[in-house]
């Protein structure tokens, strides 16, 4: 502890808890002891965690750090990732399982049990293996959420060929430079995707994309839309080849072959603040203990009896660890659906909970307060009596938001589990554990035993209880990414060189400790306002506004001030149920505004809100506050083309300009 000026004010303070009842605790899979036993010894816990998992050949030592910030776990260990998320669950009597409830846009549906996942992964990898891929190749894979994405990943894994997601509604562009970066040979697409009940082209899009593109050999096209898609899809004869004739005729038998616990399993690109797309490389064998581990105690999940669904896209993080890899190893039963929440009405997603019992459900908190906006009306028509355990991952989730979510969705009881993670640590490495930790509404609480993390400040000394400072993870953790594809000196630069001296990795990250120590995530050190000398985090301000019972969703940035430095400015979306025009009126602003001075104290009181129809968000569901702060200082508006809805922020001026 030091008299260093803090990173951030510790300033909201939320004191209720949620103890697991006795009942929860008594079944879960985790226990309190686990924290003191991976403290006693890390490395033979996490070789302990290992033994989840199927090797062919065993390690021969668990960490091997000396070459730091380039990790290597489980040293001389082989296994086949694919054998170990499909054939080891039919191997082990349990063929007949579903491994996946696949429900389609439209309405269509697919049960694919774990045997039948064994023979369309087989005879996908036969397919790959028929153009010549070979080990260490990579492959882009830009699919929606259909079978066949899971299909394609999986049998990369099985060659130990390394795949490169990238999300559907990425453009023409950002394929291009990352088919081009990762110099992929082949491209797996679909000739159109159904979003909001219509069919929209997609191979198209990938044509534009790979105009020129060298390194590509093949593109694989499965067809989703078919007759509903307007227009011809776009062919290149000797390139271009359709799924179903490539694939359909190949022998379902495939023997896979054990690849090193180090072999690159997959590339994905996150998008920094500036410079181009970092690709995040990911490795087999730490990777996919720490999936299967955090999946089974985070979400406490009971293979066979469980029904799982993450609400992720697989073309982000969350999609690979927690759609993919960490359930499947697990051996999960679950949910994928292809669509968005309100196709075709704002209760499909408790529609197929109750169709399918969903007990297991994870989601981002940005859906969570857009189901708020819509109103508890929705989820109250449908039997969500099966869920009993909820996730959340992507952003601190205010405390309202997660009460709401415990309430109205988790029936007053099912314990909510807030995972902090990063595309880089590529599985959860803060969160409560079911069944042992009392929750907090917004705290992401403690480390997982077996994971260290601390928050420091501007001299890399912890602070106490009650401070605010950076995140840092201290030691090296099995699923942690291997280093930035083709870049080694941007690996050590973006995340390393902030603490240099004391080997800690920097994730981005803002965050305090709260009077028992349990860590709270307070946004992106980025988005930092500083008032008249006070280091305020949005969240806080975003919280104490969402806490208010018009409020659904805020977004708050710092505007330059004459006087205080900077000023803030929130914009705010209101809750479906309040009537629009008096909440906008300026007495209701006021007040608003002196709820914020009462939540957390003056000096956080907005400046100024505006209440919007709308927040500009990327298509993983942040929001862009760099745009928000475009407006709030009268600027022209930035670069919108990572906007998951670029006409957002012409709603957002039109709506300041006329009038309000
Ligand atoms: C950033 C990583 C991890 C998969 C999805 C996002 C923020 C993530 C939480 C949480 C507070 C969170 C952080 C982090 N974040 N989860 N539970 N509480 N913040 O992956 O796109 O790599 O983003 O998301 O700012 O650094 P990503």
């Amino acid at each position: 502890m030091t008299e260093q000026s803090p990173a951030l004010d510790n300033l909201l303070t939320e004191s209720r808890t949620f103890p697991p009842s006795d009942e929860f605790a008594a079944q879960a899979n985790a226990n309190a002891d686990l924290y003191a036993e991976a403290d006693a010894d890390r490395e033979a816990f996490w070789a302990k965690q290992a033994e989840r998992l199927h090797w062919e050949t065993k390690w021969t030592q668990v960490l091997d750090w000396s070459d730091a910030p380039f990790a290597k776990w489980f040293v001389g260990g082989k296994l086949n990732v694919a054998y170990n998320c499909v054939d080891r669950h039919v191997d082990g009597g349990h063929g007949d399982q579903v491994a996946i409830h696949w429900v389609g846009e439209p309405g269509d549906t697919r049960d694919i049990t774990y045997a039948e996942l064994k023979r369309e992964v087989s005879k996908a990898a036969n397919a790959f293996a028929s153009l010549g891929l070979v080990a260490g190749d990579r492959v882009a894979i830009q699919l929606q959420m259909i079978p066949e994405a899971i299909f394609s990943m999986l049998a990369c894994a099985r060659l130990g060929l390394t795949h490169s997601v990238v999300f559907g509604g990425f453009s023409p562009t950002a394929l291009r430079s990352r088919v081009d970066d990762a110099a992929a040979k082949v491209v797996i697409t679909s000739d159109g995707q159904f979003r909001r009940g219509k069919a929209a082209p997609m191979k198209a899009n990938v044509d534009e994309a790979l105009d020129g593109a060298e390194s590509v050999e093949k593109v694989i096209v499965v067809k989703r839309t078919g007759e509903k898609l307007e227009g011809e899809v776009p062919w290149t004869e000797g390139r271009d080849l359709w799924w179903h004739e490539l694939v359909d005729g190949q022998s379902d038998e495939h023997t896979p072959e054990a690849f090193d616990s180090e072999h690159p399993l997959y590339i994905l690109y996150t998008s920094g603040t500036t410079g181009k797309p970092k690709g995040i490389l990911h490795t087999s064998g730490g990777y996919l203990t720490q999936a299967a581990y955090t999946h089974h105690y985070v979400f406490d999940h009971k293979p066979g009896q469980d029904v799982y669904w993450c609400t992720a896209d697989i073309g982000w993080v969350t999609g690979h660890s927690y759609i993919v890899y960490g359930p499947l190893a697990n051996r999960a039963t679950q949910v994928v659906y292809e669509g968005t929440p309100n196709t075709p009405h704002e209760g499909r997603h408790w529609e197929i909970i109750q169709q399918y019992k969903v007990s297991i459900y994870y989601t981002a908190p940005t859906l969570i307060r857009t189901f708020m906006k819509w109103g508890k009306e929705i989820p109250e028509k449908y039997d969500l009596s099966s869920l009993r355990v909820l996730g959340s991952v992507g952003e601190p989730i205010n405390p309202e938001a997660w009460i709401w979510y415990r309430d109205n969705i988790g029936a007053g009881k099912a314990p909510i589990v807030d995972t902090w993670w990063q595309t880089e640590t590529g599985a959860i490495m803060i969160s409560p554990l079911p069944g042992v930790t009392a929750a907090k509404p917004g705290s992401a609480q403690r480390a997982l035993p077996g994971i260290s993390a601390k928050v420091v400040d501007d001299q890399a000394a912890e602070v106490g209880h009650g401070g605010g400072g950076y995140l840092v993870l201290d030691k090296p953790w099995p699923s942690m990414l291997r280093g930035i594809w083709g870049d080694n000196e941007r690996y050590r630069e973006t995340y390393w060189s902030r603490f240099a001296d004391q080997g800690f990795y920097f994730a981005g990250d803002g965050a305090k400790y709260d009077n028992d120590g349990d860590i709270w995530l307070l946004g992106r050190v980025d988005d930092v306002m500083n008032v008249s000398g006070h280091r305020i985090s949005t969240t806080e301000v975003e919280s104490a506004l969402v806490s208010h019972p018009t409020v659904a969703e805020a977004a708050v940035v710092g505007a330059s001030d004459p006087t205080t430095g900077q000023g803030i400015v929130a914009f705010v979306i209101l809750r479906g149920n309040v009537a629009q025009d008096e909440a906008k009126g300026e007495e209701a602003i006021t007040a608003l505004r002196n709820h914020v001075a009462k939540e957390i104290g003056p000096i956080a009181k907005p400046r100024q809100i505006m209440v919007v129809p709308e927040l500009p968000k990327t298509r993983s569901g942040k929001i862009m506050r760099r745009l928000l702060r475009d407006v709030a200082e009268n600027r022209q508006v930035g670069d919108v083309t990572t906007l998951a809805d670029s006409s957002v922020m012409d709603l957002i001026s039109s709506g300041l300009n006329s009038g309000k």
